[in-house]
């Protein structure tokens, strides 16, 4: 049986459209860029390499055809600037908006421009994007907005106070949104990101994902340090299953939008489940690691547990995640091999 994402990624490459990706030099919107151009659309991306890099552009150049590749238009600027956002989405039909600053740690360093950027940068997108008509909006919301709700697996409607100024942003992100609806009739698509993983997810820094952070310590030989005990959980999700609910949500009929999902496998993986998964995962890669993990402290601003319930994007999306967390990390894995060698 065809699904609604297969039959989604047929009508686009027959009536190939022009798209915006914000974030585009960065982890998620690098790969949302390479399966538009995959497809054959015409896109727009706009960055301003705080966070994202050049060689995630140049990776997807060397990996789509010339023809694809020329449909690509980069501007390099900061969505905290409306007039930059305004020229972003001229002749754009659908926005795919990811620049943001993430990291709870970094927002907790410095709130003032985590603030700006997420909160101040998605309002002016949202003014430029309701301003051109254009005819969808999707944005990353994130799975920290669940905070400190007990509950398990998270469900869209039940969530908690915030643990972090990070998930302040989020949930102020969620918010415009709903109000953009409410005040002009600008219908969007919120997506909550549970940890995301997959291909050049940066491995370097202070505020480097868990997942890439590892799998660097492992392949250079370095001590892995789990925050806490390690039974802190998350619900692990490939990247390739977060690019399918962004086509998905940017295609919905009237009863899927102006709704925020959640985008997630639905499966939970403690810390020390993780830790040997990746070691697992490594050593079938030929990449032998052999030290214990280090425990240290809980960090400030994590929440405990995490797991999704995906049933509202499956219902109203059609979303059918096909990756799992081991299913991901078999196709991510020879990529940050290769990458960090
Ligand atoms: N990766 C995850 O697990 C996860 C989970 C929940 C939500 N999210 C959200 O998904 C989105 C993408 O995250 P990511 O993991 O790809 O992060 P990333 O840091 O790799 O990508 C973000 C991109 O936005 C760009 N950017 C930042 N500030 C900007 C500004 N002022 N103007 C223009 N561009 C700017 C950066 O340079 C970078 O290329 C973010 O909104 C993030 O909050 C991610």
């Amino acid at each position: 049986m065809t699904t609604r994402y297969e039959a989604l990624r047929t009508e686009l490459q027959a009536q190939p459209r022009t798209w915006l990706v914000t974030g585009c030099a960065g982890f998620i919107g690098s790969n949302l860029l390479e399966s538009l151009l995959a497809l054959g659309q015409t896109v727009v991306g706009l960055d301003d390499f705080s966070t994202g890099y050049q060689h995630n552009l140049d990776e997807v150049q060397a990996r789509v055809d010339p023809a694809q590749w020329a449909r690509f238009r980069f501007i390099e600027g900061d969505i905290r600037n409306l007039d930059t956002c305004r020229q972003a989405v001229v002749g754009v039909r659908h926005v795919l908006h990811q620049a943001a600053l993430g990291s709870v740690p970094r927002s907790l360093v410095d709130p003032l421009t985590t603030n700006a950027v997420n909160v101040g940068g998605q309002l002016n997108m949202l003014v430029a994007a309701r301003d051109a008509q254009v005819q969808s909006f999707v944005y990353a919301a994130s799975s920290s907005t669940y905070g400190d709700h007990p509950g398990l697996p998270k469900v869209e409607d039940h969530i908690g106070k915030p643990l972090s100024p990070y998930a302040v942003t989020k949930y102020v992100n969620e918010l415009y949104a709903e109000v953009f609806a409410r005040a002009y009739d600008f219908q969007t698509v919120g997506l909550r990101y549970f940890n995301v993983f997959g291909q050049r997810q940066d491995p370097d820094g202070a505020y480097a994902a868990v997942i890439p952070k590892w799998v660097a310590a492992m392949i250079l030989d370095q001590d892995v340090v789990i925050n806490g005990d390690g039974e802190t959980s998350r619900d692990f999700c490939y990247i390739d299953n977060v690019v399918q609910a962004n086509l998905l949500a940017s295609l919905a009929g009237p009863e899927g939008r102006n709704q925020v999902y959640n985008v997630a496998f639905n499966a939970r993986t403690s810390l020390n489940q993780l830790f040997d998964l990746l070691r697992d995962t490594l050593a079938r890669n030929q990449v032998v690691y052999t030290r214990a993990p280090r425990h240290g402290d809980f960090r400030a601003g994590d929440v405990r547990h995490s797991q999704a319930d995906v049933g509202k994007a499956g219902d109203l999306l059609g979303y059918r995640p096909q990756f799992s967390i081991q299913q991901g990390l078999d196709i991510a894995m020879p990529w940050y091999i290769q990458f960090l060698r």
